[in-house]
This record gives C-alpha cells, sequence and structure tokens, in this order.
C-alpha cells in the first residue's frame, strides 16, 4: 500500500483536490453556476448554520454525482446494533469482559458494520443527547457498502488489526494505537487485513473538541498538529450490481442502492472532515511532587455538555509515562465517582490490575460504584520504595467517561458471554491494615 497523505491541523479550515484535476476546486465562491470538470458542488454541514464561528462546521464537496443519487432507504437487520437501554435490568455492579470475541473468517464473514455490538450507553438520539458505546469484531472487508451515521460521531479506537477506511474526504490508514474519528453523515467504508476488534465511542448530536488546557497554557496533552486529515481522493466506478449505502438513523440500521462508489469526491474544502491521531504524540502530564492529578489531566478529546466543565464523553487515555511523586500510593486510589468509566486496553497491562483486564476486554464502573486498584497491587503499592520508575510502558489502557449514567445491554450482560463473573473477587482479599494504637504507617519494606 502506498503511504498515504495527511493535512494537519485539529479542526483547520482544509482545501484538498485529488491531484488528478488540477483547479478542482472552484475559485472565489462555494457555487459556481456550472463548476470546474463538470462537478456537482454538496454542501456538508456539521453544526446549525447560525452556531458561532468557534463552532460551525462545514465542508463543500465537489463530486461525480451528489449523494441524492440513490433508490430509496429500507430496513435491515439490526445485528446486535442497539439504543434500547430497558432491554435488561440495571446492574450496579463493577462490570468486567473478557476479550470480546472475534469470529472466525473460516466460519462467518463479518465487515465493520454487521460486526457492530453495541455494549452500553445512555440519552436519547432524538434530543442530540447521549451516548454509546460499541465493540467492533470483525474479519472482511465492506466491499462494495459504505456506512454513515443520522445520530452521531464515531470516535474509533482499534485494538487488533489495521483500518484502512475509504472516505468521501479521502484515505486514511488507522492503526492499533491511533484512534479516528468520523462525524455525523460522513460515508465510509473499512477495509481490515485479519480479525479485527476495537471500541467505539459514539456520541449523539455533539462533536469531540480538545480540552480547554486553562494554566498548562498554550501547549500540551494532545496538540492540535498532531491531528491528521485526509487528503481528496476519488474514484469513478460504477457498480452495476449496485453499491449498498448502509444508514444509522434514529438508532436503527437501513440500506440503499446505488450505482456507483460515493468516494466520488474530486475536491473538498472546509473544517468538517474525518481525522486521526497517535496516542503516541500525546504529551503527558502529570504529578511532579506528591499526590495524583485528576484523571481528567489525561483527557486526549471531551464531548461536551450543555453544562459548563461536563462533558458527554471524555476520551482519556493512561500512555507510558514517569511516575516520581513522592510520599504517595502511586496508583489509582479507590475512588467512587459520579461518571460513568469504561475502561478498555488497546496493549500491554493496567497498573492498577495486573490480571483479568487484558487488551481487547473492558470494564465499567457506573455512577457512584466503588472501584480502585486490587488488593495486590495495594499491598505492593503501599510498600514499594518509590524511586523514578517507568509507568505503563508498552501499554495503553483508555477510558470513555461520561456524565450520564449508561445502561448494559443485552449482549453486553448475556450474549457476548464475555462477562467476567469473578471481577469482585479482586477485592475480596482487601484486609484492614488499622492499628488504633499506632498512628505510625509501616514505611517501605
Ligand atoms: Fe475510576
Amino acid at each position: 500500500m502506498a503511504e498515504l497523505k495527511y493535512l494537519s491541523g485539529f479542526g483547520n479550515e482544509c482545501a484538498s483536490e485529488d491531484p488528478r484535476c488540477p483547479g478542482a476546486l472552484p475559485e472565489g465562491q462555494n457555487n459556481p453556476q456550472v463548476c470546474p470538470y463538470n462537478l456537482y458542488a454538496e454542501q456538508l454541514s456539521g453544526s446549525a448554520f447560525t452556531c458561532p464561528r468557534s463552532t460551525n462546521k462545514r465542508s463543500w464537496l465537489y463530486r461525480i454525482l451528489p449523494s441524492v443519487s440513490h433508490k430509496p432507504f429500507e430496513s435491515i437487520d439490526q445485528g446486535h446494533v442497539t439504543h434500547n437501554w430497558d432491554e435488561v435490568d440495571p446492574d450496579p455492579n463493577q462490570l468486567r469482559w473478557k476479550p470480546f470475541e472475534i469470529p472466525k473468517a473460516s466460519q462467518r464473514k463479518v465487515d465493520f458494520v454487521s460486526g457492530l455490538h453495541t455494549l452500553c450507553g445512555a440519552g436519547d438520539i432524538r434530543s442530540n443527547n447521549g451516548l454509546a458505546v460499541h465493540i467492533f469484531l470483525c474479519n472482511t472487508s465492506m466491499g462494495n457498502r459504505c456506512f454513515y451515521n443520522s445520530d452521531g460521531d464515531f470516535l474509533i479506537v482499534p485494538q487488533q488489526g489495521k483500518l484502512l477506511i475509504y472516505t468521501e474526504f479521502g484515505k486514511m490508514l488507522v492503526q492499533p494505537n491511533e484512534i479516528c474519528v468520523i462525524q455525523r453523515g460522513m460515508r465510509f467504508s473499512i477495509d481490515v487485513f485479519e480479525e479485527t476488534r476495537g471500541y467505539i465511542l459514539e456520541v449523539y448530536g455533539v462533536h469531540f473538541e480538545l480540552p480547554d488546557l486553562g494554566p498548562i497554557g498554550a501547549n500540551g496533552l494532545a496538540n492540535p498538529r498532531d491531528f491528521l486529515i485526509p487528503v481528496a481522493w476519488y474514484e469513478d466506478r460504477q457498480v452495476p450490481s449496485g453499491y449498498t449505502v448502509i444508514n444509522k438513523y434514529q438508532g436503527k440500521l437501513f440500506a440503499a442502492k446505488q450505482g456507483i462508489s460515493p468516494f466520488n469526491v474530486v475536491a473538498w474544502h472546509g473544517n468538517y472532515t474525518p481525522y486521526k491521531y497517535n496516542l503516541e504524540n500525546f504529551m503527558v502530564i502529570n504529578s511532579v511532587a506528591f499526590d495524583h492529578a485528576d484523571p481528567s489531566i489525561f483527557t486526549v478529546l471531551t464531548a461536551k455538555s450543555v453544562r459548563p466543565g461536563v462533558a458527554i464523553a471524555d476520551f482519556v487515555i493512561f500512555p507510558p509515562r514517569w511516575g516520581v511523586a513522592d510520599k504517595t500510593f502511586r496508583p489509582p486510589y479507590y475512588h467512587r465517582n459520579c461518571m460513568s468509566e469504561f475502561m478498555g486496553l488497546i496493549k500491554g497491562h493496567y497498573e492498577a490490575k495486573a490480571g483479568g483486564f487484558l487488551p481487547g476486554g473492558g470494564s465499567l464502573h457506573s455512577p457512584m460504584t466503588p472501584h480502585g486498584p486490587d488488593a495486590d497491587c495495594f499491598e505492593k503499592a503501599s510498600r514499594a520504595k518509590l524511586a523514578p520508575e517507568r509507568v505503563a510502558d508498552g501499554t495503553m489502557a483508555f477510558m470513555f467517561e461520561s456524565s450520564l449514567s449508561m445502561a448494559v445491554t443485552k449482549w453486553g450482560l448475556k450474549t457476548s458471554n464475555c462477562l467476567d463473573e469473578n471481577y469482585y473477587k479482586c477485592w475480596e482479599p482487601l484486609k484492614s491494615h488499622f492499628t488504633p494504637d499506632s498512628r505510625n504507617p509501616a514505611g517501605p519494606d
């Protein structure tokens, strides 16, 4: 595969032409009476027309045929995609899943869309307020099928197997330890090369932003220049048997046929695009004296709610870094949180739980459900000598954190058959160390 080119800069106003058609972008206007190369002009709006400039998003696409050239949409099998948050009774327990099983290609061919499984979520699609966590498990490329989401944005976290993503804006290669965001309405088709697995954070009706940095200043965390945007690429390909466009609309799947590949955009300009980001580029900030900074210091992207400081969902990572805090219990502390915390693991092992939480699995700690290090981790970290040490080398854990109280689907609790019934046992060996007659804690061994 020839190396793909990208533009850069989070949310930038970009312009791109397929090099086979120089000058395909109209000069000085969006809607010429006749577009260069006799293309059609089409606007894709990602925000209300009247949003302030800082949040106004749209792109202009110059394409061989407009997107409207398709037969009517019809309902199709929903598979394991759902937005029904009442399928099973609520469960406040700490939940952990073993790695979700990927179907074998020799037994059943599954592509990205037929391999979507909704694990948990909350909120309401029709009022543009909520989120869903999906797991994708697939082994086959989408071929003459593309997908677009009318409900919200997909933040895609591949965990096993790379994704070659064709979009209306061009092609992106997204490998494990990279993420991509495909925003509402953008059509895409995914090629895979092996048994492939990953996580998706879907947010309804809002877009991801870089978090504000406050006293951190102008630089740090995920830097805007590291976000990559595809360059225009088109194919003028007729598909006599019909190209299938799959749409998730109000939580349900629909399909329509058209006679031409949807990746027929010769040139585009605008600030509403798909993008990708390599998690290795995250500039980690952390405590260099004592105690912990709150984990919000690890936020890559946030989808804000209308309440100041409160997110529909944050995407947070726990990258390799130095641990140097003196006189401090260094692993994550025990806590109860008003937020829902879904965690996944791309590779390696997570510092607070050496076993049981595995790459390709996950955990959910719901609002006010207590959690923290397992007993073994507590005992070791309470006695450890506090030299500077590398933390999480070779590892990448992440969290989808939401202010909404997420419900788990029937697939998550039952059908997936991956729920770890023994999770609670990792805290059972915790014992009291209380010494009522002696205030002085025991020091390191
Ligand atoms: Fe937590």
